[in-house]
């Protein structure tokens, strides 16, 4: 049985030695490709008083301008309609207002330069701060509202109230935005393109030429990172490649510079949130009330549905019987953020945890205690509605995480520790993380499958979902091998393409597998079924006697979800197939004079079902927490609020997570007994659920920072929360020991 076997991920040999081809690569096998350059805009907000690309033609090597009036369809590349591909107004700094096709990507830098552009500066608003000062909204606004929030509060024994702000993220995965685009003498588009939505690159591509879907194919071999930032962004560079190939009849290639990607595409959206909460005398949550409000940038882009799933996570694994949450997009000039990794849920989870980590101390009750005490039971639904299946599996992770992380005997010491040491402290802290499985919205979630058993037993499966490192294909091999009941040599994966599968999902939400496992299962099924009066000694004996007799031997799979249902407008239903649940521990040491901290060690239990892969599934988990803790205390995105410009545009003034940041003890076990039924294989979805697991990094580090000050100190701390940001939240518990001790 492949299913199961910690296999390394089917590429894993390419990766490393650099044989993997990704979209950018395939340019070199193309010949008199044209390179693509974009005009960005210097101004956070400007109307476009003039455009004249004539100059750009005295440039050497420059062979086509692309302009809004090259479009032949619609001139936008947005799912919502807002995104103008060429637009008249400039809505953030860095926006493309115009493409430049070349010989070479320096002459096509070249001739970028040399188009004269006229801006007329606008007011801009940047910050979120500002945007909900001037009321800049976009968008539906969501209210999640269960119980009695009043009478909640009314029969509290404690209501604290504050804010809490979040920064957002840069995806930064390794390859940049590629596309490359070629039209046949039938006028058929090929796009080539790294895109974790290539069904929805197609329409895009497809609208902007103003063609029909099934004259256009995308192709995704496989992504280098997508994070979420593949899942809506690709579209428009898709399709300015594929404009200028029409126009052109050449071969195209739009690739970011990094610079470029990180000043061009949308990032995780910063939060801003208020809130009240109200728990009973022994630290029972009574009733929660909160607005959170995303910063969404110039466009909605995927921005109402990041903000509904951080609603239906405010929540996380605790239940509270009293809730109305609002929820809100501004609208900014800046990128047009978009999915990362979580898809709201780390913004909905980092309140609650805020809240908790702050109102512990005030409550008078251990942190970890006051999380446990709160932990959902059987029998109880999240405020939208939804039971809570198996919320047992938390208590079971929650306990395993203290019994193999030794907390006991390690929270002692600890507080040893900080007894003895004026100028170093240490914390402790375990969280839990509860995150919904399946889109929000139910139709997207289906999947479809194509399996090929060719005369010699050789299979090839084509399915919906696309790779991007999180070992899905690898998956998939391990599904088809299992189902058919060979050896994973007779299986070969082809790369995603529309043309095989049509109308696929994004490959997001974690769902990948389970969407596409299930259909490959089918159509693997469907091919078992028709084999099983077939006469022979071995797999192939028997496929080459059912080839003679006629029996077809291929296959279309189809998967969807049951049990679905949303009302997005009352935010009411059961959005989600199940829950992943994990518990993460972490130690960490602040110095008190500068603010700088080690992770010192870390222990994690992640519940994936049956793991299908474990090998990949570690991979996973490891990933998304170390991207968690970037998110959470590295990665700090800063806009300058004069001209809107992004200060930190590259790996230089932008710190990412790498080898010195890694927790110096690192353990991850996968929770057993955790069979998921109604699932493939029994397994659960990995992909996003580890990334909030690091939030247990900010609350350690919060209690750190507490232990500068008197016993009881509740510590404000921001997200990131940086060496200079935990600097000064010392400093403020150091104050309140001042005024303690005098
Ligand atoms: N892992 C790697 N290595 N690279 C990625 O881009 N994306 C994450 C996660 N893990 C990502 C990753 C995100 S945002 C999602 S939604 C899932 O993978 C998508 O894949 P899945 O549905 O197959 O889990
Ligand atoms: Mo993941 S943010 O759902 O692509």
């Amino acid at each position: 049985m492949s299913v199961g076997t910690p296999l390394p991920h089917e590429s894993a040999a390419l990766h490393v030695t650099g044989a993997a081809l990704f979209t950018d690569d395939l340019v070199g096998r193309t010949s008199a490709v044209l390179h693509g350059h974009p005009v960005q805009a210097p101004h956070a907000h400007a109307r476009i008083a003039r455009l004249d690309p004539a100059p750009a033609y005295d440039v050497p090597g420059v062979v086509r301008v692309l302009t809004g009036a090259d479009v032949p369809g619609v001139n936008d590349a947005g799912v919502r309609h807002d995104e103008p591909l060429f637009p008249d107004e400039v809505m953030f700094h860095g926006q493309a207002v115009c493409w430049v096709l070349a010989e070479s990507l320096e002459a096509a830098r070249l001739g970028a330069a040399a188009v004269e552009v006229e801006y007329e500066p606008l007011p801009a608003i940047v910050s979120l701060r500002d945007a909900i000062a001037a009321e800049s909204f976009q968008g539906n606004r969501l209210l999640l509202e269960s119980g009695d929030v009043e009478a909640g509060f009314a029969a509290a024994a404690h209501v604290f109230e504050g804010e809490t702000e979040m920064a957002g993220q840069e995806h930064f995965y390794l390859e940049t935005q590629a596309s490359l685009a070629h039209v046949d003498e039938s006028g058929q588009v090929f796009v080539q393109c790294s895109t974790q939505h290539p069904t929805e690159t197609q329409e895009i591509v497809a609208h902007v030429l103003g063609l029909h879907s099934h004259d256009v194919t995308v192709q995704c071999l496989r992504m280098g990172g997508g994070f979420g930032g593949k899942e809506m962004q690709p579209h428009g560079y898709a399709a300015v490649a594929a404009l200028g190939a029409t126009l052109t009849g050449r071969p195209v290639r739009v690739r970011l510079t990094r610079a470029q990607d990180v000043t061009m595409t949308g990032k995780r959206h910063g939060f801003h949130a208020t809130w009240k909460v109200g728990f009973d005398a022994d630290g029972r949550l009574l009733a929660l009330e909160s607005t959170l409000t995303s910063d969404g940038g110039w466009s909605l882009d995927l921005s109402e549905p990041v903000l509904s799933r951080a609603l239906c996570h405010l929540d996380n694994a605790y239940w509270i019987p009293n809730v109305r949450a609002a929820g809100r997009v501004a609208r900014t000039h800046k990128t047009s953020q978009t999915a990362f990794r979580g898809f709201g849920g780390p913004q909905g989870m980092l309140v609650i945890e805020d809240v908790l980590g702050r109102c512990a101390p005030l409550l008078g009750i251990e942190a970890a205690e006051l999380r446990r005490r709160n932990f959902y039971a059987d029998g109880q639904a999240t405020p939208y509605g939804q039971p809570v299946r198996h919320p047992e599996r938390v208590a079971r992770a929650w306990e395993q995480v203290t019994e193999s992380g030794e907390l006991a005997r390690r929270t002692a010491e600890v507080a040893a520790f900080n007894e003895s040491s004026p100028h170093r402290k240490r914390g402790l802290a375990i969280t839990p993380v509860k995150f919904g499985i399946s889109f929000n919205f139910t139709s997207f979630n289906q999947a479809g499958a194509l399996v090929l058993v060719y005369k010699d037993g050789s299979v090839l499966i084509n399915h919906g979902g696309t790779e991007m490192g999180q070992g899905l294909h690898t998956k998939m091999l391990q599904v088809a091998a299992s189902t058919l009941g060979l050896p994973l040599d007779k299986v070969r994966l082809a790369p995603t393409r529309t043309d095989k599968v049509p109308n696929t999902s994004a490959t997001a939400a974690s769902s990948g597998t389970d969407l596409n496992g299930a259909a490959v299962k089918d159509a693997c099924e469907q091919i078992l079924e028709r084999l099983a009066g077939v006469p022979g000694e071995t797999w192939e004996a028997r496929v080459h006697r059912a080839y003679l007799d006629r029996i077809q031997l291929f296959a279309a799979g189809y998967y969807k979800t049951d049990g679905l249902h949303w009302d997005p407008a009352a935010m009411r239903g059961n959005p989600f197939k199940y829950f992943a649940y994990g518990v993460a521990a972490s130690e960490v040491e602040v110095d008190g004079f500068t603010g700088s901290y080690v992770v010192r060690r870390v222990d994690i239990v992640q519940d994936v079902g049956d793991s299908l892969s474990p090998l990949v599934d570690l991979g996973q988990v490891e990933g998304g927490f170390v991207q968690g803790t970037g998110w959470l205390t590295l990665e700090d995105l800063r806009w300058d609020e004069r001209d809107g410009r992004l200060a930190t545009s590259s790996a230089s003034t932008y710190k990412l997570p790498s080898l010195s940041e890694m927790p110096e003890v690192f353990n991850v076990a996968l929770l057993e007994n955790a069979t998921e039924t109604g699932s493939v294989y029994g397994s659960k979805a990995v992909g996003e659920p580890p990334l909030m697991l690091a939030l247990s990094v900010r609350e350690a580090l919060r209690q750190a920072a507490a232990a500068f000050g008197p016993p009881g100190t509740s510590v404000e701390l921001a997200s990131p929360a940086t060496p200079e940001a935990v600097f000064w939240a010392v400093e403020r518990a150091r104050e309140r020991s001042l005024s303690w001790t005098g």
